[in-house]
């Protein structure tokens, strides 16, 4: 049996970029997988969080979920911290795992910095969590941007090193589906991420942005004085024509390439008309949708523990299983 495991950070603020990085992704899955998305509350405050943002952020992100198309009754959406078992699972996990895999890990040593001293142990121990949130389920497969690809590697040396431990074949090795995924960059510098933390708003779509919202941001948007180019290469050095066209070519599912040949001669003021309305025509209804949501927290609130419920019953008889194994019980 195939099944889906994935996760997202509580982060607040979502946007395009987590949209058509990840969220898209995951609502198309829906179709083929059994699918488990986690908002990885436990992940989240590895580094310090406001308690009653991190509460509006957990239901925002559930929010956005729902609002792009994620069905809460055909998968399982809920968040980490009300399943136990992802943090017993993770202790097992700190026992199996060596300092040298984690001293390898390319987000610790960003994201600790020069201060590495005063980095939780939490955020050195992050890669462990989410081994366990995905061996809870013994999913199969872990849809995963670029960023997240070691964390996964990391995952499959775990379960390899527990099954050889034990002398079992207990966890699958749980496989990376990569999916075309658009790299999203700021509206403001086409070389920077587009992110949840740029001062100025407008470097961002995010999901619950209305239509004149959208409008504005993307008419506002950096560009330069040439035309569209009629293939890619013309826009090499060009980062945010370059960013534009891709973003125009994942909302309307088509290669760069093709986006070049539609609008090659044309300016960006008839592009960007464009551009307008094929944004509004997939995001405003997600935006308003969001929006509906957060009108009823209840509803959420509801999503939220009755995925709980059936996460914990399909973790329940292998978080039991594990610790037969390890021979705690
Ligand atoms: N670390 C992931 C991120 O920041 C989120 C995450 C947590 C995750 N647990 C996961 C992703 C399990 C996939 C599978 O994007």
């Amino acid at each position: 049996m195939n099944r889906i495991f994935s996760g997202v950070q509580p982060t607040g603020n979502l946007h395009l970029g987590n949209y058509l990085g990840a969220i898209r992704n995951w609502a198309r899955l829906q179709d083929q997988y059994d699918c488990i998305y986690c908002v990885v509350d436990l992940h989240a405050i590895t580094t310090p969080q406001d308690p009653s943002e991190l509460r509006a952020n957990t239901r925002e992100v559930t929010a956005g979920l729902m609002a792009a198309g994620i069905d809460p009754k055909r998968n399982i959406i809920f968040n980490q911290s009300r399943v136990s078992g992802h943090a017993e699972l993770a202790w097992v996990f700190n026992c199996v795992a060596r300092l040298g895999w984690l001293n390898r890990m390319t987000q610790f040593k960003e994201k600790a910095g020069k201060h590495r001293d005063n980095a939780t142990v939490g955020l050195y121990a992050y890669p462990t969590l989410m081994a366990a949130d995905i061996l809870l389920y013994k999913a199969t497969h872990v849809p995963v941007g670029e960023d997240q690809k070691q964390h996964l590697e990391l995952t499959r040396d775990i379960a390899k090193a527990f099954n050889s431990m034990f002398g079992t074949e207990f966890f699958p090795m749980p496989e990376p589906l990569i999916l075309g995924a658009a790299r999203v960059m700021s509206l403001r510098d086409g070389s920077k991420k587009m992110s949840k933390s740029d001062d100025s708003d407008y470097s961002r779509i995010n999901m619950a942005d209305d239509a004149d919202s959208i409008a504005l941001k993307v008419r506002k948007a950096r560009t330069d004085p040439e035309p569209l180019p009629e293939s890619t290469d013309g826009l090499e050095g060009r980062t945010e024509a370059a960013n534009l066209l891709g973003i125009y070519g994942a909302l309307a599912d088509k290669t760069v390439q093709q986006v070049c040949e539609e609008f090659a001669g044309k300016s960006f003021s008839q592009f960007k008309l464009q551009l307008i309305d094929l944004a509004i025509a997939v995001l405003a209804p997600i935006g308003h949708e969001m929006k509906r949501l957060s009108e009823d927290p209840g509803h959420v609130d509801q999503v939220l523990s009755d995925g709980a419920d059936r996460a914990t019953q399909i973790a329940t008889p292998i978080l039991s299983d594990v610790k037969k194994v390890v021979g705690l019980t």
